[in-house]
């Protein structure tokens, strides 16, 4: 089984080129056609959709694993066309190819396709609203995909983290070498996920198939379980790195509101997502949201 997985630099594709291997033979490619760590991948540019045909004809892969995407989310406001094209009309190219193919596409979306005004979890057939540009060309990808009629399953996830790439665990680790004092917004709320966590998960639903089980189409909710705010996040990243040891002291976090620290984007208030038809579907539930930073840390601490 041929896998193409595009992003293969990205916070998830990275983890998702460690675990697929298993499955079959996995194809990487990103924007410039250069690895992490070195390596060289296949090059595969979404702001350049057009150009993607030639590559999937070449390949002609089983399985398309798309973990590339536009989520510079302030700097989408100003970049709309660019979000567009990356986030939704690629995402729809590679569909409408599947779909003629027989392929199957996995796909990522995102919490930030809702507007966080809500007192219970989000699921996947609520009303999406996004605020932002990213959230709307998050959410034309997702609509593109269904309309292709392809085999696709789109997974939602949310707050992404890892060892490496930009995030917010890291940026705080960098803050906390820099500043005695941080003020971090605590009143936004979500579940900080691991993107080693979506890649596994990703790798297991592939692997169901692979064994049998039919394609498991639609749209379903994946993140870690719990929920916290900016601020609860930066204090639980600043504990645990003193536990591990990779910080000899920590700054004191500040708890802001969202309208002290403006932003080009609005990002939802609310934005948990109702993970039950992961449960209910697939037998899979993700840990508590604070698990992940211990195991993040730790991975970076060389533990
Ligand atoms: N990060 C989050 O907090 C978050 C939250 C919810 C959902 N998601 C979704 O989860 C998925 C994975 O996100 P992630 O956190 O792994 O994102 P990420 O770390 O920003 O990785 C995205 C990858 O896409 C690549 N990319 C951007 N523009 C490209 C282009 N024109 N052609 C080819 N590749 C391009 C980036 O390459 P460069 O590094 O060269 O730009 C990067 O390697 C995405 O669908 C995202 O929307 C993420």
């Amino acid at each position: 089984m041929k896998i193409l997985l595009l992003g293969a630099a990205g916070q998830v594709g990275f983890e998702l080129h460690r675990g697929l291997g298993a499955l079959g033979q996995v194809i990487p490619a990103t924007r410039d056609g250069r690895l992490p760590g070195g390596g060289s991948a296949g090059i595969a540019d979404l702001a350049a959709p057009a150009t993607l045909e030639t590559l999937l004809d070449d390949i002609r892969p089983d399985v398309i694993v798309n973990a590339a995407a536009y989520t510079a989310v302030d700097r989408a406001e100003s970049e709309p066309e660019l979000a567009q094209a990356i986030n939704a009309d690629a995402p729809a190219l590679l569909a409408r190819w599947c779909a003629a193919q027989g392929s199957k596409l996995l796909h990522y979306s995102t919490d930030y396709v809702f507007d966080g005004r809500s007192d219970r979890r989000w699921r996947e057939d609520d009303a999406t609203a996004p605020l932002g540009v990213y959230g709307h060309s998050k959410r034309a990808g997702e609509v593109a995909i269904q309309a292709s009629g392809c085999d696709h399953l789109i997974l939602r996830t949310a707050w992404v983290y890892a060892a490496r790439g930009h995030n917010f665990m890291r940026t705080m680790l960098r803050l906390a070498g820099e500043r005695e004092h941080l003020r971090v917004v605590s009143d936004q709320i979500g579940s900080p996920t691991p993107a080693r966590w979506i890649a596994a998960v990703s790798s297991a639903l592939i692997a169901r198939w692979q064994a049998g089980a039919a394609w498991p189409s639609g749209i379903v909710h994946l993140t870690a379980s719990g929920q916290t705010s900016w601020h609860g996040f930066a204090e639980a990243i600043f504990a645990a790195a003193l536990e591990t040891g990779l910080l000899e002291r920590a700054p004191t976090v500040e708890a802001i509101s969202t309208s002290d620290y403006p932003t080009p984007a609005q990002r939802p208030a609310y934005s948990c997502l109702d993970t039950s038809a992961l449960r209910e579907r697939f037998g899979i539930s993700l840990p508590d949201w604070r698990k992940g930073v211990t195991q993040t840390l730790a991975e970076l601490a060389g533990c």
